[in-house]
């Protein structure tokens, strides 16, 4: 089933502008407009605060979800890790409605969860792969991610895919709500399926940066702001579980509380630029660390380029850069991995769906 591909990892981020322009035309109506179940968006509508409940990439998609349910569908959002919410639950508002995110619909510690806020007598929605898994199931509506099967333990397809469904789910809710958004989603995803597209064919450029950047190193960090810290967070998950190399996501500003500390001759620094309204205090946190010795590899969008950038992505919507910023890293990593000589389909100790809590 990988065809011509070495590993299914290559293979599921190279699928993901097919991925997304699927998701557009499973959720458009016949006349082209998003369309999403109405229970689930009388649900969305009726909830005075929403929990998006998720462990891992699904977390970090997560993250990227509150940012569109709150600036376009104007509902408060907070994002928790499944583990921790079992023992740790915040003060609930009135009427709060859950989000699992669940690549496989399985994850037990979401499933947990699940079961309680049950009992407690909420509503649950499921964002997942698998229809028919545990989660989709046992919720009380469903929305399907429709990325096939994605089989590397990393998690890269499905990723991207749960973010087009929240941002999805975000315009139609809005939408129903009267609010309006001022750029048409159906549009914008279309210019993001070509965006990955283009940086899909340029793999050469992640495999040298890989090799010249990450084959040795013990360390790497990642750092953004906003909605490209929550990417970071992913590329560090990405880089450390394929290629073991410890790594790390870290909000700019906050690198002078504490982790600048651990800048040394060397040390390789990935940062993402791609938010105006960010791009100077980023730029900012860039100098600071260069200035200790890092090793800087910049990753950033069209308009917002400065000489010396590593990769300039194409400009796409500012809500819905992660789709795009993730594939250099995903790429990054999965190369660091193939010249570490690691097993990148099946990382030591990992398995694809987490049934233990
Ligand atoms: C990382 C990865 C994991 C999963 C996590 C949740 O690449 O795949 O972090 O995202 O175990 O799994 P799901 O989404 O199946 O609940």
């Amino acid at each position: 089933e990988k065809g011509t591909y070495p590993h299914y990892m290559l293979k599921e981020i190279d699928e993901q502008p097919v991925v997304i322009r699927n998701i557009i035309q499973k959720y458009q109506d016949e006349n082209g407009a998003l369309t999403i179940d109405e229970n689930i968006v009388s649900a969305m509508k009726e909830a005075d605060r929403i929990y998006i409940i998720a462990a891992g990439t699904s977390n970090h998609a997560g993250l990227v979800g509150k940012q569109f349910i709150e600036k376009m569908a104007k509902v408060p959002v907070e994002v928790h890790i499944s583990s921790e919410f079992g023992y740790n639950i915040p003060l609930l508002s009135k009427k709060p409605l859950f989000i699992f995110i669940s690549q496989s619909g399985e994850t037990a510690d979401s499933r947990a969860v699940l079961v309680s806020v049950k009992e407690m007598g909420h509503k649950a929605l499921t964002i997942t792969n698998v229809p028919g898994s545990t989660l989709s199931r046992e919720a009380d509506h469903t929305l399907l991610l429709h990325a096939g099967p994605e089989i590397a333990v990393a998690s890269t397809k499905a990723y991207t895919a749960q973010i087009a469904v929240l941002a999805i789910l975000a315009e139609v809710t809005a939408k129903a709500k009267g609010l309006s958004l001022g750029f048409n989603l159906v549009q914008e995803l279309g210019i993001v399926a070509n965006a990955i597209e283009i940086l899909c064919d340029s793999k050469e450029a992640y495999e040298d940066i890989a090799r010249s950047f990450l084959a040795t190193t013990r360390n790497a960090f990642f750092i953004g702001r906003g909605i490209d810290y929550y990417v970071g967070l992913e590329g560090a998950l990405k880089l450390k579980e394929i290629s073991y190399i410890q790594a790390e996501g870290f909000a700019g500003g906050e690198l002078k509380h504490g982790t600048i500390a651990l800048i040394e001759d060397g040390t390789p620094i990935i940062a993402l630029a791609t938010q105006e309204s960010v791009n100077l205090s980023i730029r900012g946190n860039v100098k600071e660390v260069v200035a200790r010795g890092a090793n800087p590899c910049i990753i950033a969008m069209k308009g917002l380029e400065q000489e010396g950038d590593t990769f300039i992505i194409p400009e796409v919507h500012e809500l819905l850069t992660p789709l795009i910023s993730v594939i250099p890293l995903q790429l990054i990593s999965y190369y660091a991995a193939l010249h570490r000589d690691c097993d990148v389909d099946k990382p030591r100790n990992l398995a694809k769906s987490v049934t233990v809590e």
